[in-house]
C-alpha cells in the first residue's frame, strides 16, 4: 500500500487532495504544525499524523522517514516561500521518497509577482533531486470565486482586480488534487 506525507493536508485547497488519495487506497499521513490541527487532518482522510514545521528541516525528515510520495504545496505569501519548498524537497530526497508532487503555479517565471518567482528555485530543486517528480501548474482556482459570490449576486455584477482583457482562466483544485493523486499512485510507485 502507499503512504503519502500531505502538507497542507488542513488547508482549503491542499485538503482536497486528501479525499482524492483516500479514493484510491492510499495511507495518508498529514504534516500539521501543532497538534491540535491532528482532528481536523483526521476529519479530512488522514490516517497518520506527524507534527512538523516547514522552518524546522529535522521535523521534515522525521515526517517523510518510510513513506513513497510527498504531495507539498506552499503556504500562500509566506516569507520565505521558496526555502520552505526546497527544504521540504531536500528532506524528502534525505528520507529516501521516492516520488514528489508539487503543486506550484503557472508562469513560475514571473519575477516580478513574488507568489510565482518562489516556486522556480522549488522546481529546480526538484530537477536536481534525483526523485520522480511531477509539477503541477494551475492556473487561478475557482474557489477562490466563493468568497464574491453572494456579493455578486445581491450587487448585479462581479468585479476583478484585473483588465477585462488580460488572458486568465480558472481551475477547480478538486481537478488538480485529482492529477496529484493519479500522479502519485502511477505504477512505477506501487
Ligand atoms: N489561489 C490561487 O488562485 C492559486 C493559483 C495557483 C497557485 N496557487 C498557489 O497555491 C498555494 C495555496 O496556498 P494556501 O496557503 O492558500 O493553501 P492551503 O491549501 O490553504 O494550505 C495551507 C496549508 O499549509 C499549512 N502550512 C502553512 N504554513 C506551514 C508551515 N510553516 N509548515 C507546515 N505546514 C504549513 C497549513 O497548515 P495549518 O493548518 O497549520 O495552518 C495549511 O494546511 C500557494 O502556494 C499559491 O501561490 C494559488
Amino acid at each position: 500500500m502507499i503512504k503519502v506525507l500531505m502538507v497542507g493536508a488542513t488547508g482549503k485547497y491542499a485538503g482536497l487532495v486528501v479525499p482524492a488519495l483516500e479514493h484510491r487506497g492510499v495511507t495518508v499521513r498529514a504534516l500539521v504544525r501543532h497538534g491540535s490541527k491532528s482532528d481536523a487532518a483526521r476529519r479530512q482522510g488522514a490516517q497518520e499524523i506527524a507534527i512538523g514545521d516547514l522552518h524546522n528541516p529535522n521535523s521534515l525528515r522525521a515526517a517523510a522517514a518510510g513513506v513513497d510520495g510527498v504531495f507539498h504545496l506552499n503556504p500562500a505569501f509566506a516569507p520565505q516561500e521558496a526555502e520552505l519548498g526546497v527544504a521540504m524537497v531536500e528532506a524528502a530526497r534525505a528520507s529516501g521518497v521516492r516520488k514528489f508532487v508539487f503543486s506550484s503555479v503557472i508562469h513560475p517565471s514571473i519575477s516580478k509577482l513574488s507568489n510565482h518567482a518562489a516556486k522556480q528555485p522549488v522546481e529546480e530543486a526538484l530537477y536536481e533531486s534525483g526523485m520522480q517528480f511531477t509539477v503541477l501548474q494551475p492556473t487561478m482556482f475557482m474557489q477562490n470565486l466563493d468568497s464574491g459570490w453572494s456579493a455578486a449576486l445581491k450587487q448585479g455584477h462581479f468585479s476583478l482586480p484585473y483588465s477585462k482583457y488580460m488572458k486568465a482562466s480558472y481551475v477547480d483544485y478538486r481537478d488538480v488534487a485529482e492529477a496529484a493523486a493519479m500522479a502519485l499512485t502511477e505504477d512505477e510507485l506501487g
